[in-house]
C-alpha cells in the first residue's frame, strides 16, 4: 500500500478563489498534496492523478500553470477553474474544455479525465480598473455578472467540485 501513488493538486490562484477549491479537494482526499506551481516537487513519479486548478486570465490559463503542465508525464489529469463570467454559458464550457485539453497536451502521455468550472469573485480593484478602461461605467450586463460572481465559490461549488472528481477517479482516489 505504501508505494501507491498519491493525488497531487496544483493550484494557481491570485485572489484565493481557486485555492478554496484546492483546499476542499485536499480535505476530501486523504494523502493528497496541494502545491503552488512554483513549489512543484522535483520528482513527480509518486503522484497520480494530478489536479490542475487555475483561474481564467483574459481567456487563458495562467502562464505558471502552463509551465507546470509541461512537466507532467503519463498522468491522469483533472482540471478545474474559476472565472468571473457565467460557467454555464456555452462559450465558458468550450473555454474550459479547450484550455484543459491544451494543458494536458503540454506534457506527454497524459489523459484528461474530467473538468469542473465555477464562478469566482472578481477582485474589486481589477473590476474598477477594467471599468475605467472601458469608459468609466459598467454596463448593466457587466454589473450583473460581477454581482453574480460576488459570493463564489460557495459551499455548493466546493461540494460539486469534490463530487465531480470523486466520480471520475473513484472512491479510492
Ligand atoms: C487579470 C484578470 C483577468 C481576468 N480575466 C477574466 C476573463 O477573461 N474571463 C472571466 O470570466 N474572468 C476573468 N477574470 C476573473 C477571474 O478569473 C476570477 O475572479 C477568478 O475566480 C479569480 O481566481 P483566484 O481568486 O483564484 O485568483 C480575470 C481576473 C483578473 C484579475
Amino acid at each position: 500500500m505504501s508505494n501507491e501513488k498519491k493525488p497531487l493538486i496544483i493550484i494557481s490562484s491570485r485572489t484565493g478563489n481557486t485555492m478554496m477549491l484546492g483546499h476542499a479537494l485536499c480535505d476530501a482526499l486523504p494523502g493528497s498534496t496541494l502545491v503552488r506551481p512554483a513549489d512543484l516537487p522535483e520528482d513527480l513519479s509518486g503522484y497520480d492523478p494530478v489536479l490542475l486548478g487555475f483561474w481564467c486570465d483574459r481567456g487563458h490559463a495562467p502562464e505558471e500553470m502552463e509551465r507546470a503542465a509541461e512537466r507532467l508525464r503519463g498522468k491522469r489529469i483533472g482540471c478545474f477553474a474559476t472565472m468571473g463570467g457565467n460557467p454555464q454559458d456555452e462559450k465558458a464550457r468550450v473555454w474550459m474544455q479547450r484550455t484543459a485539453e491544451e494543458l494536458v497536451r503540454k506534457g506527454e502521455g497524459n489523459t484528461l479525465e474530467g473538468t469542473f468550472l465555477c464562478r469566482g469573485r472578481i477582485d474589486p480593484e481589477v473590476f474598477e480598473r477594467m471599468t475605467a478602461m472601458m469608459g468609466g461605467r459598467a454596463s448593466p450586463e457587466r454589473e450583473a455578472r460581477r454581482a453574480a460572481a460576488e459570493t463564489h465559490p460557495d459551499r455548493l461549488d466546493l461540494a460539486r467540485c469534490v463530487e465531480a472528481f470523486r466520480s471520475v477517479f473513484g472512491a479510492n482516489f
